[in-house]
This record gives structure tokens, C-alpha cells and sequence, in this order.
């Protein structure tokens, strides 16, 4: 696998993107951090940009980063809050907008100075996109520039039913057109339904058609805990890393 960060020197954690908001990139962030720190490896949760804060003006919770931290029972300093959420806007809109109405535009530079602070300290990243992949930063950025900034391997969120394909079918032709490391794709059912013929064409077709493997089926779950016994099985270390890992993760189907 190649392994090679852009920006950052040693791609050290992953990146987690989707093909759209609510498809469960903060689940699965979540579970990638908790299986990695159960295994030993001091990783982090970094969510880059987050809007639809929350608290008082000096002090905006990212709800995001905050999910994961809690999965992965860290308490954080304010110092550390900073670099792992380090653009945070109030209104719940896109990057750009946001950046616009606060006066505050996002700046890639700062965002990796950020995580090379965060990988200075720690031994891998698990970092959070916003929306998909196109979701303009700035003027000129978009969400797949950060990406590729940081350089790190990617996990591809995506949901089972109808509209999935093209949907993920595109996001993968993105990140090779930009060249970045597709670890596979996680499809998550983020909302009830059932799993019909739809649902299991789907994952059959992303599977033939998707040229990355299907790392994990995550079914809903009524209640946190069920979500919280979500897995993820990333079992191929990433060299760089500080401590080396194999691990097999079971697979969860139900
Ligand atoms: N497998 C699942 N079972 C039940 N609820 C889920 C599941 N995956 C996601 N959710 C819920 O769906 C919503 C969106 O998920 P989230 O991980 O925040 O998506 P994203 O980060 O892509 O916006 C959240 O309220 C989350 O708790
Ligand atoms: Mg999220």
C-alpha cells in the first residue's frame, strides 16, 4: 500500500470522507480511532472544518470532533481542542459560506501546521472531512485539496441505497484522478430500512466496479451503544507509524 503523505512527510492515520453529509463519516471516524487506540496506537481525532458549532464565541464545541472524543474517552485542553478543530464556524452551511460570513477564510497552511503539530505529539490522525469530496473551502479550495494536502489514505463513507453508485462511483474516480490512496469503502445505513435487492446490488456492484475492497457493511443501530459496537477492519499498518499494528477486525454484518 502506498503510504505517502504529500504535506505532511509520514501519512500517518487516515482520512475519512463520504459521498455526502449524514452518511456516517463521524461513526466511522469514531470506530477507526477506538479500534486503533485499543490496540495501542495513540491516535487522534482532527476534524479540519467544522460549521454548525456550538457554545459560547471563544470557545465553539465541534460536535464532530467531540463524538470522537467521547468514543475514544479523551479529554483534550483547550490548546489541543484548537489544533484538532481548528476552523470552527457557528452556522450549520458550507465551509465556504461559513469562512464568508465570519470574515475568517480557511487557510490549507494552517490546517497543516495543525496536524503536523497534532502528529509531533501523537502517533496517527484520524481526520474528518466536511460533506463529500467537491464541498468548496474557499474561493478557489475545495474539501479534496485538503486531501490531498495532507496526503494521508482514505476511507470512502458511503450509503446502501438508491443513488449510491453514481455517487460513489464518482467520489472514487476523483480521488484517483487526484492520485490519493483508496483504502476502501465502508457502507452504512445511517437511517432504518431494510436491506432489499437494491441495497445488496449495490454492494455487490461498488464491489466490482469500485476497483478498492468493501472494508465493512455497518447496519443501523437503534441506540449509541449498538453504534458504539460498530468495527471497521483497517488491518493494513500503515508504515510510518511509530508502532507497527496488524490486527484483524471482524467483520460486523448485523
Ligand atoms: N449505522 C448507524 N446506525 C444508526 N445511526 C447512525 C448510523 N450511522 C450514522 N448514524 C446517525 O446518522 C447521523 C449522521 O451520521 P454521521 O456519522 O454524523 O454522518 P456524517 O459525519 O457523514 O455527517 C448521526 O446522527 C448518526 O448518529
Ligand atoms: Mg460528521
Amino acid at each position: 500500500m502506498k503510504c505517502g503523505g504529500r504535506e505532511l512527510g509520514l501519512a500517518r492515520g487516515v482520512f475519512v470522507t463520504g459521498t455526502d453529509t449524514g452518511v456516517g463519516k463521524t461513526l466511522v471516524a469514531s470506530a477507526i480511532l477506538r479500534a486503533w487506540r485499543k490496540a495501542g496506537v495513540d491516535a487522534v481525532p482532527m476534524k479540519p472544518v467544522q460549521t454548525g458549532c456550538t457554545g459560547p464565541a471563544d470557545r465553539l464545541r465541534a460536535p464532530d470532533l467531540d463524538v470522537c472524543l467521547k468514543a475514544a474517552s479523551l479529554k483534550v485542553p483547550s490548546s489541543l481542542y484548537a489544533q484538532m478543530a481548528p476552523y470552527r464556524y457557528r452556522p450549520a452551511c458550507s465551509p465556504h459560506l461559513a469562512a464568508l460570513l465570519a470574515g475568517r477564510p480557511i487557510l490549507i497552511s494552517r490546517i497543516l501546521a495543525a496536524g503536523r503539530a497534532l502528529l509531533r505529539k501523537y502517533d496517527r490522525l484520524v481526520v474528518e472531512g466536511a460533506g463529500g469530496l467537491l464541498v468548496p473551502v474557499g474561493r478557489q479550495y475545495t474539501m479534496l485539496d485538503i486531501m490531498v494536502s495532507f496526503g494521508l489514505p482514505v476511507v470512502v463513507v458511503a450509503r446502501p441505497g438508491l443513488g449510491t453508485l453514481n455517487h460513489t462511483l464518482m467520489t472514487l474516480e476523483m480521488l484517483r484522478f487526484r492520485r490519493l490512496t483508496v483504502l476502501g469503502i465502508v457502507i452504512n445505513q445511517s437511517k432504518p430500512g431494510r436491506i432489499g435487492r437494491i441495497e445488496t446490488d449495490n454492494i455487490r456492484t461498488l464491489k466490482e466496479r469500485g476497483g478498492v475492497p468493501i472494508l465493512a457493511f455497518l447496519p443501523y443501530k437503534r441506540s449509541r451503544a449498538g453504534m458504539n459496537g460498530l468495527e471497521v477492519p483497517l488491518d493494513r499498518p500503515c508504515p510510518g507509524s511509530r508502532q507497527s499494528m496488524r490486527h484483524s477486525f471482524r467483520r460486523v454484518t448485523s
